[in-house]
């Protein structure tokens, strides 16, 4: 297993970065900016974008796993990969997501906890309402990890 820093095309990844955020001209406002790693474990199974967000801060903007490869540990692995890698060049590791069954719990195994909410991101932010679990998207809610 590799994890490495893709510098170039990182578009040619766009289908994971997709499931992790549904609408492409929101990938686009972090992409160029942020550093992205793929997972490569026999063909890459998982991507992550992070950026400076000032102040110590480190934005996990996109995560992803291949569908059929996700619940084998390479979320975690990736994300525990990126915290190494930050550790003492940012004080914290932020994340954004939608009030979701399907991340919240994943983030709270990744040792995250919450910090705040940004009301109505979702449906400021997106062109069409943001559907997960069955639940309409609201509010962006933070969470973040010491580093
Ligand atoms: C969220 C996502 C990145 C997690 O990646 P993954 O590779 O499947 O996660 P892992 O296998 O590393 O899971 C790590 C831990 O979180 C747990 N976990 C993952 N998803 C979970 C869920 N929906 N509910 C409860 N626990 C979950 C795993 O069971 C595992 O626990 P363990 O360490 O006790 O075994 C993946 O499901 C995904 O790509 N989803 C679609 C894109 C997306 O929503 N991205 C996040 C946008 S904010």
């Amino acid at each position: 297993m590799e994890i490495k820093e893709l510098k170039e095309n990182k578009k040619q990844f766009l289908p994971l970065l997709l499931l992790a955020d549904e609408q492409e001209d929101m990938i686009e406002r972090y992409l160029d900016r942020g550093t992205m790693y793929v997972l490569d474990d026999d063909g890459v199974k998982c991507e992550c974008v992070v950026t400076d967000e000032g102040k110590g801060v480190l934005e996990i903007k996109n995560i992803a796993t291949e569908p059929a490869h996700q619940g084998k540990g390479y979320g975690k692995i990736l994300i525990d990969f990126v915290a190494m890698e930050y550790k003492g060049k940012y004080s914290i590791l932020q994340v954004g997501t939608g009030d979701s069954p399907l991340t919240i719990p994943f983030y709270e195994k990744c040792g995250f906890t919450y910090s705040h909410s940004i009301k109505n991101f979702f449906i400021d932010n997106y062109d069409h309402p943001i559907y997960e679990a069955g639940t309409q998207l609201v509010d962006m809610i933070i969470l973040r990890r010491k580093l």
